[in-house]
């Protein structure tokens, strides 16, 4: 059995990656540790109790909480340690940065020193495509571009990569990183693009688009992601990066007409609205090198995923009618109201 530490778990990524995981490795024993912050949904993963109840566990913990990290290492003897807990909106970000460097930095610092300290073997840190910063029409992400993050979140996620760097040059640590575009797919907080539009768009509601709606995201469905995550932490070698994306760049717009056209409902709906300040234009992800070193490319097509993830929205209402209810009315006022 291969002990191991799922931060983040609660999140989008992290239960799509728990699912992938506990179907996938049945030698694999995982604890899932998560804050449950707004972000976090405790119901995405109680299934998961009663399917593997020798292999899943959750902790509710801070990893920017030294003390309480040092005593879950302790009692684990984890073998990897899968890192995605995050602050991860980057409209958060820009109300509000002091949370993101908390768990985003110093959250990693202290992941980092436990898995020094408890001699984990491997270190996977999730990171994103948004710390090369914004691509204009031509090009596409390699992993030797230097840093140039534009938002809090990104800068904060730039700062946790060079933190792994310099605990594998200082300390020794085996850890890699995978950096990733913008994923889709189930269990996606209703505040991201996609989810965002379905729920407006089901309920009749303004579509907000950020300035011209001609900015670029290459989309990714969440379990390509997550296979390769897997993969990257099985044979990803240490202090690597590994590049993942989806082959599927579209504009905001244009996402947003798929979505309107696939419940049904007419463009009337779409609002253009006061951009996005620091508003990245295009992220375009080469992933040649864990294609050619790893054997992964994305295997879901963006027609396909797209389809699957709206009807997912609209098979699993409650799910998104739950949050909605609480303080996202709050946030959702705060975002959208005066732009
Ligand atoms: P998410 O916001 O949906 O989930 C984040 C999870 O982390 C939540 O469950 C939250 O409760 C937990 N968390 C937050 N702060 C914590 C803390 N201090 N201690 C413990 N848990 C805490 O995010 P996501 O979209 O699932 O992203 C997961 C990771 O993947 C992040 O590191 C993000 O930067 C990265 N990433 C995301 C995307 C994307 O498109 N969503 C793309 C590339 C990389
Ligand atoms: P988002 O899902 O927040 O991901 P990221 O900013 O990390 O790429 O946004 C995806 C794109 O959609 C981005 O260009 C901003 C744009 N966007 C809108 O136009 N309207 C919205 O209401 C939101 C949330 C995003």
């Amino acid at each position: 059995m291969a002990k191991v530490l799922v931060t983040g778990g609660c999140g989008f990524i992290g239960t799509n990656l728990l699912k992938y995981i506990l179907a996938n490795r049945p030698d694999w024993e995982v604890v899932n540790l998560d804050l449950l912050t707004y972000a976090g949904n405790l119901e995405n993963t109680l299934e998961l109790e009663k399917l593997y109840p020798q292999r899943y566990s959750f902790v509710r913990a801070d990893i920017a909480d030294a003390e309480t990290i040092d005593t879950v290492f302790q009692e684990h003897a984890f073998d990897l340690v899968m890192n995605l807990a995050a602050e991860s909106h980057v409209d958060r970000s820009i109300e509000n940065a002091g949370v993101f460097i908390r768990t985003n930095v110093l959250g990693v610092q202290v992941l980092l020193d436990a898995a020094v300290k408890y001699s984990v073997k491997k270190f996977l840190h999730v990171s994103t495509d948004e710390v090369y910063g914004s691509l204009g029409s031509e090009g596409r992400f390699r992993e030797d571009l230097p840093l140039a993050p534009n938002s809090p979140y990104s800068a904060s996620k730039a700062a946790a990569d060079l933190l792994v760097r310099a605990y594998i040059k200082t300390y020794g640590l085996d850890a890699v990183i995978t950096r990733c575009s913008n994923n889709y797919g189930p269990y996606q907080f209703p505040e991201k693009l996609i989810p965002l539009m379905v729920v407006n768009a089901y309920h009749e509601r303004e579509l907000p688009v950020y300035g011209d709606g001609k900015n670029v995201r290459d989309w990714i469905y969440v379990e390509d992601h997550c296979r390769g995550i897997v993969m990257v932490a099985e044979q990803g070698e240490c202090g690597e990066i590994y590049n993942m994306g989806g082959d599927a760049e579209k504009e905001n717009i244009q996402i947003v007409r798929s979505i309107l056209g696939h419940l049904g409902k007419t463009d009337d709906l779409i609002r253009y609205v006061k951009d996005r300040p620091g508003h990245d234009f295009r992220y375009a992800m080469d992933f040649s090198k864990i294609e050619s070193e790893l054997g992964w490319s994305p295997e879901y097509d963006f027609t396909g995923g797209i389809s699957r993830t709206i009807d997912w929205y609209l098979n699993n209402k409650p799910w998104w009618e739950r949050i909605l209810s609480g303080d996202y009315q709050n946030y959702y006022e705060r975002m959208y109201a005066n732009r």
